[in-house]
């Protein structure tokens, strides 16, 4: 049985939960994480090297026998980390877990994901896209459409590229603004505008190798950072999985409309694919549309839905690598999951680090996966603006919120705020024992 040693990179609570996942292998040899967080020094040796510089991980992973790396986060992949190893002589046997730059392109350009939607026939909302050439066009193109107006800068924008405005002037000062005065830089260049979707979202993930997939269980995120789902969009505060309206026949439809399609599509064009789908999803009166791809899991959906494989991981990861998915089974754990964010205050706005986080050993019965923390003078402090998850697994949603939150009471650091509601929504959709 051949072993593997790790490097998995990223620093966030979805790392931590792959990390924490990865450390559970049987087919194990070593794990190293860059750049990592106090969390994951808990799984193994974090390393502080600068991961988009591609040729400082080559000699990284050439130094400590690497075979295997597991991408977390979106940017090395839009930036090509997948083909830099494929077409280097000295790491093209090295597994890369995460898709080439053309299938990233899913998630680094919306243009392209929605004429890849358009080609294959993957129900998403209508739209148009522009540049600074044709800027009246798309002033054209709004007075068409009814509000809410939806415009989404093309490239990569740290997840705040999408601005949904309700009076059309404001619609076409925001569009001015992203195409002429660069609010997202070289990322809005290109701006696409579609069609308002009302419905409830939800995400689904499969992992391909780029001829088959399996899917792994659903999870729903939540984006605000106030409580029902108020104020400006956040990175995640919370998520649960399953999903309850997501039943057998929706999920049903997911696979042979969304996920099949997208699949094929990804064989016809020819790209490169190893690694986690994430599909953006809304479902619009029991049909589903799709709101984005990602090319990785989501954060903090993956601290919901990694606990809940019960795979080794690292079986999964080489099926991947080896394109023999085909011949894996998926395990599920049938209990729920919730995790619920706890972040620094004044998040998503300016926040302070430095604060001492205490109570983690208290915790008892959830699992704590750090996000933005960092190790200091013998203490955990917090690093960033979303400090640490509290995820639990139960016999339904209600009990695992109720674990997490009973944990988060025993976790402080000074300005601590999370969510008291994450699952609000979803009640209603639940067995009447499990309320
Ligand atoms: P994204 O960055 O693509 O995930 O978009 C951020 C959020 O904007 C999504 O989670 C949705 O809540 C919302 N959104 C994006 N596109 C649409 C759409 N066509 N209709 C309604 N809401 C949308
Ligand atoms: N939770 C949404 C994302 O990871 O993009």
């Amino acid at each position: 049985m051949e072993k593997f040693t790790v490097l998995l990179i990223g620093s966030g609570g979805r790392e931590h939960a792959l990390a924490w996942k990865i450390k559970q292998s049987k087919r194990l040899e070593k794990l190293f994480i860059a750049p990592g967080n106090a969390g994951t020094a808990e799984c193994g040796e974090n390393s502080a090297i600068n991961t988009h510089d591609f040729p400082v991980v080559k000699d990284f992973v050439l130094a400590n026998g690497v075979n295997m790396v597991v991408v977390g986060p979106e940017e090395p992949l839009v930036r090509g980390i997948s083909d830099f190893f494929r077409e280097d002589e000295l790491l093209k046997n090295i597994a890369v877990i995460g898709p080439s730059k053309e299938g990233a392109n899913l998630e680094g350009s919306k243009k392209f994901a929605k004429e890849f939607m358009v080609k294959y026939g993957i129900p998403t909302a209508s739209y148009k896209s522009f540049t600074m050439d044709n800027i009246e066009d798309g002033f054209r193109f709004l007075e068409t459409l009814t509000p809410p107006y939806v415009l989404k800068a093309d490239g990569l924008a740290a997840g705040k590229g999408v601005v949904i405005h309700d009076h059309m002037e404001h619609a076409k000062r925001e569009l001015q603004e992203i195409v002429l005065g660069n609010k997202f830089g070289d990322a809005g260049k290109k701006v696409v505008i579609e069609q308002f979707l009302r419905g409830i979202e939800l995400s689904v993930f499969v992992v391909t190798d780029g001829r088959s997939f399996r899917t792994l269980p659903s999870a729903k995120d939540y984006k605000r950072v106030g409580e029902n789902d108020t104020g400006p969009n956040t990175g995640g505060m919370g998520a649960i999985s399953p999903v309850p309206f997501a039943d057998a026949e929706f999920m049903h439809r997911v696979e042979n409309e969304i996920i099949r399609p997208t699949i094929k599509g990804i064989i016809l064009e020819g790209f490169h694919y190893c690694g986690f789908i994430f599909f953006g999803l809304i479902n619009v009166d029991g049909s589903p549309y799709v709101i984005e791809y990602n090319c990785r899991m989501g954060d903090p959906e993956a601290e919901v839905v990694i606990p809940r494989i019960k795979n080794d991981i690292l079986d999964i990861f080489e099926a991947l690598a080896r394109q023999d998915l085909q011949g894996l089974r998926l395990e599920t754990d049938t209990r729920a999951a919730a995790t619920v964010m706890a972040v620094s205050k004044g998040y998503p706005g300016s926040y302070e680090k430095g604060k001492v986080i205490s109570g983690i050993e208290n915790v008892n019965g959830s699992i704590v996966f750090h996000a933005g923390t960092k190790q200091e003078n013998g203490s955990v402090v917090t690093a960033g603006g979303r400090v640490l998850a509290v995820t639990s697994l139960a016999e339904n949603i209600k009990d695992a919120l109720a674990d997490s939150y009973e944990n988060l009471s025993r976790i402080n650091f000074d300005g601590i705020y999370y969510r008291r509601d994450i699952g609000f929504d979803v009640m209603k959709y639940l067995q009447p024992a499990a309320i």
